[in-house]
This record gives structure tokens, sequence and C-alpha cells, in this order.
């Protein structure tokens, strides 16, 4: 068989984090004194912490002093850890395990790419960090997905070409960056959203060990 780097967004990809992050952030609007949808929360996958609560006061028009926006960063960051401190291992998505375990046994390159500062934290959560061979995540890099800098850290640390990396990715923006760092894209989630990646899949369980073959062995 041969090498391959599998790189997988965590947010969405390995766990449903996006529900937290939707509470968290709804709480912090509502106190400000405007709504969040479910909706506006789709706009933020895989959005880093910063550009998302930018975003956030634009819908809600509203403006803070550099220094409030530093605290409503870290209150919401608060908030969201209470809910990832309360994560275990039921919370993984189905036949995650199953795709990295197969890849593990296989001696394929496993990493994760991911822009939240949490990841270290939510994959001992779920007791998955041992799984990864490197992880990269908000805190290696400075440019946001769609820009590819976090698969192509990824793609380096693990010592693999960028055209020989696989990427796992929920978000448009993964998938773009995914795209322009010359790997192939496996979008999780909906065809409708999704539609510029290589493959789509809605979740891990229609991921077969064939496609999988045959993925690496191309
Ligand atoms: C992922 C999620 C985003 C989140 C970002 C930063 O990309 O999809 O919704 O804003 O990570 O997460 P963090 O845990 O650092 O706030
Ligand atoms: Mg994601």
């Amino acid at each position: 068989m041969k090498i391959k780097g599998f790189i997988f967004d965590l947010d969405g990809v390995i766990v449903d984090t996006a529900k937290y992050h939707f509470l968290a952030w709804k709480n912090l609007a509502n106190s400000l004194g405007f709504d969040f949808t479910e909706t506006q929360n789709e706009q933020l996958k895989g959005v880093s912490r910063v550009e998302s609560l930018k975003k956030i006061l634009a819908w809600g028009n509203t403006t803070v002093s550099d220094e409030k926006f530093q605290e409503l960063m870290t209150l919401k960051n608060t908030e969201y850890l209470e809910f990832i401190n309360k994560m275990d291992d039921s919370e993984i998505l189905p036949d995650v395990p199953r795709v990295l375990d197969y890849l593990i046994d296989n001696k394929q390159g496993v990493s994760l790419g991911s822009a939240s500062k949490n990841a270290k934290v939510i994959l001992e959560k779920v007791h998955l960090l041992s799984k990864f061979k490197t992880i990269v995540d908000g805190n290696d890099v400075s440019k946001a997905k769609p820009d590819p800098e976090v698969f192509l850290n990824a793609a380096k640390s693990l010592n693999i070409k960028p055209e020989d990396c696989v990427v796992f990715e929920d978000s448009v923006a993964g998938v773009q960056a995914a795209n322009t760092a010359n790997m192939i894209s496996i979008g999780i989630g909906s065809k409708d959203v999704l539609y510029e990646a290589d493959y789509i899949f809605n979740d891990f369980t229609e991921i077969s060990t064939e496609f999988i073959n045959k993925i690496i062995n191309n």
C-alpha cells in the first residue's frame, strides 16, 4: 500500500460541537440584546473564534471596544468549555473510530487540521488524542480557512506532500482550503452545501474500506 496523509477537521467531522458553539454564541448575543439563529450558526462553521465574534456583532449591528471584544471572546469560550468538559466518547460521530483505526492499521499518516484552539481538550475528552500522529490547530496558524495554511502545516508535520494528502471537512471554507492546498477533499455533510469537494458523504458510515483503499492506492 502507498502512504497518504489523512487530515481530519474536528468540529462537525469527528464530533458535533457546532451545537455547543451555537448555545454559547446565542447566550452571548442575547446578553447584548439581539438574537442569533441556527442559520447564522451554519455560517460560522470552520470560522475562527475572532472572525465569528466579528460576524455576530455585525449581524447585531453592535460595535464594542477592543477591551470589550476580548472580554466577550473569553466569556463565550468559558461557557463553551463548560459544555466541552461534559463530553465523552459517546459524542464521537458514527464510524469515525473505524476509519481512524483502519488508516492507522494500514500505516497511513493521520493528522488533525482544525481552526479550534480547544482541539486538544476535545480530543482528550473523547479519548481520541492518541490516534493522531500530529495536530495542527487554531493555536498554530495565523490565517483562517479558506486559507490552506492549516492543512499545509499538517502535511508538513506528517512529512507528506500536499498532493498526497486527503482532507475530511464539513465546512465550505475547509473544502476550499483543501482544494487550494492541492489535496483531495472529502466533504462530510450535504451535497447541496459541499459541492466543491472531490467526494461527498453524509457521514463516515458511508465511507467503505474499498473507497479508502482506492484513495490510498491512486
Ligand atoms: C471550528 C468551528 C468553528 C469555531 C472554530 C474555533 O472551525 O467549526 O465554529 O469557531 O473552530 O473554535 P474555538 O474552539 O477555538 O473557539
Ligand atoms: Mg468543521
